[in-house]
């Protein structure tokens, strides 16, 4: 079983899929909590508290960096599949084809972009917080970082903030083809739903990044007039 999803084709683009959805629902579920560090930042400071140091906030933090190593590992495979299909033709400049659009073909570059990022995001943040709690734990003190004061701290910057414009675009880029295309390999389209599913993963795409954005969006214009 576990040869068929290394070794075949359709079964990489299953596990793709597959994990690609469950970080979409992380994402849907990052985004919405962290509207809260602008609507409340002492309701965000409590779910932060909640998602602390705790055995279920670490068992989520081991399986999402499980599900993005499998996602990458397997990105790189079906990468390196595709340009040896392609062989010869692999570096030529060829017109785009009718109805991929961008993203579809930049899929892997967009995926490292934001990859990177997402180092800088988890040093900036997850290492100040979660980590500095647990750090305490393991040496018998009780810790509580203040989420909203992290993120409003960061935010001061408008250079921070332009890259987080920068870094949720490329991120918007990679879940409108990325929501679609794994729908579709899980079977959920047919000639009839494909411009539909498109639609719906454009528009929930939309909605995730809108929310992420939102923060650093608003920061800048905060800073801008004070
Ligand atoms: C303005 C937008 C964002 C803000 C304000 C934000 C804020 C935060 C904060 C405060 C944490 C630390 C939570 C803790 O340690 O308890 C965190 C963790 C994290 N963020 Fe974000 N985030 C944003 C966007 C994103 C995006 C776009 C992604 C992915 C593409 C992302 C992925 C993650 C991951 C994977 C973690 C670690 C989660 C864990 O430890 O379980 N974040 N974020």
């Amino acid at each position: 079983m576990g040869v068929f999803f290394l070794n075949s084709s359709i079964g990489r683009k299953f596990v793709m899929s597959i994990t690609g959805a469950a970080l979409v629902l992380f994402l849907t579920f990052h985004s919405i909590m962290n509207i809260f560090v602008i609507i409340s930042p002492e309701i965000y400071d409590s779910i932060c508290h909640f998602l602390g140091a705790n055995w279920y906030a670490l068992i989520g933090t081991i399986g999402l960096a499980l599900l993005v190593v499998i996602h990458i590992g397997f990105a790189l495979m079906l990468t390196i599949q595709n340009r040896r299909a392609r062989g010869k033709d692999a570096y030529q400049v060829t017109a785009r084809p009718n109805g991929v659009d961008w993203a579809s073909q930049n899929m892997f570059v967009l995926g490292v972009i934001i990859l990177g990022f997402l180092c800088m995001h988890l040093y900036q943040f997850w290492s100040k917080m979660q980590l500095v709690e647990l750090i305490g734990k393991i040496n018998g003190e009780e810790i509580h970082v203040a989420g909203s004061v992290v993120v409003q701290h960061l935010f001061q910057s408008p250079v921070y903030c332009v890259l987080y414009i920068i870094w949720i675009t490329a991120l918007w880029f990679h879940l409108t083809h990325g929501i679609w295309s794994s729908m579709q390999t899980l079977g959920m389209s047919n000639n009839v739903w494909l411009p539909r599913i498109k639609c719906i993963s454009e528009i929930y795409a939309t909605i995730i990044c809108l929310l992420f954005v939102a923060i650093p969006i608003y920061y800048l214009i905060v800073n801008l007039i004070s």
